[in-house]
């Protein structure tokens, strides 16, 4: 598959981490790009940049495993900010609530939400993992807003009916319904 993944300032940079490793093995083309904020939130709850996690393994691509291919946030050339370059799936992983309001009012002002307004106009896949609490009345238009144009609206917010034995378990269950999105339904 060839994804758009961004990650925005929300917390829950674990969330993008995970499924990140969870695609590693096999073998896509994933365009990732940070915002400024998602830059300084990974490396505040995850204890590293984002670049030097990513020198930390190989994801040239070689022997199978996925690519990534990083992108700068202020690049509109990138592909995932062009409609005619077809991706499987645009995901925003953490969504912070000023990512969501931008792509919901159209306002292509970097790459995740240049790629998040693509993703309603050719309508492909588009999963935004929101990450706040409490929600005001704003928050809620502009998701209802979101889903009446397509977008999957996906709160950060993991069941415990499988009774999750540990914090990873939780990243999983939101991990996996990321994925269950995706063509591949992985
Ligand atoms: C440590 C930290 C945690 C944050 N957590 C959230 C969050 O969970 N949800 C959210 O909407 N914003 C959160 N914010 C605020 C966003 O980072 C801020 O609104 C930023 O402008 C988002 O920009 P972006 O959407 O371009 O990443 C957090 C900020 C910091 C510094």
């Amino acid at each position: 598959m060839r994804l758009a993944i961004g990650i925005t300032g929300a917390s829950g940079a674990v969330y993008a981490r995970r499924l990140l490793e969870r695609l590693h093995p096999d073998g896509h083309d994933l365009h990732v790009t940070l915002t400024r904020y998602g830059n300084l939130v990974w490396e505040d709850e995850l204890g590293i940049q984002f670049k030097l996690w990513l020198e930390e393994r190989d994801w040239s691509g070689e022997s199978g495993q996925s690519r990534i291919i990083h992108h700068s946030c202020q690049d509109l050339f990138a592909d995932p900010s062009w409609g005619m370059k077809k991706f499987d799936g645009y995901l925003v992983v953490p969504c912070s609530a000023r990512t969501l309001s931008a792509i919901a009012c159209g306002l292509a002002d970097n790459l995740i939400t240049r790629f998040g307004d693509v993703a309603l106009k050719e309508k492909r896949p588009l999963v935004l993992m929101l990450r706040e609490t409490p929600l005001h009345e704003l928050h809620l238009e502009r998701c209802l807003a979101l889903a009446r144009a397509g977008a999957i609206i996906l709160p950060a917010s993991p069941g415990f009916y499988l009774k999750p034995a540990s914090i990873e378990d939780l990243v999983d269950f939101m991990v996996d319904k990321v994925l269950s999105y995706l063509p591949c339904g992985k």
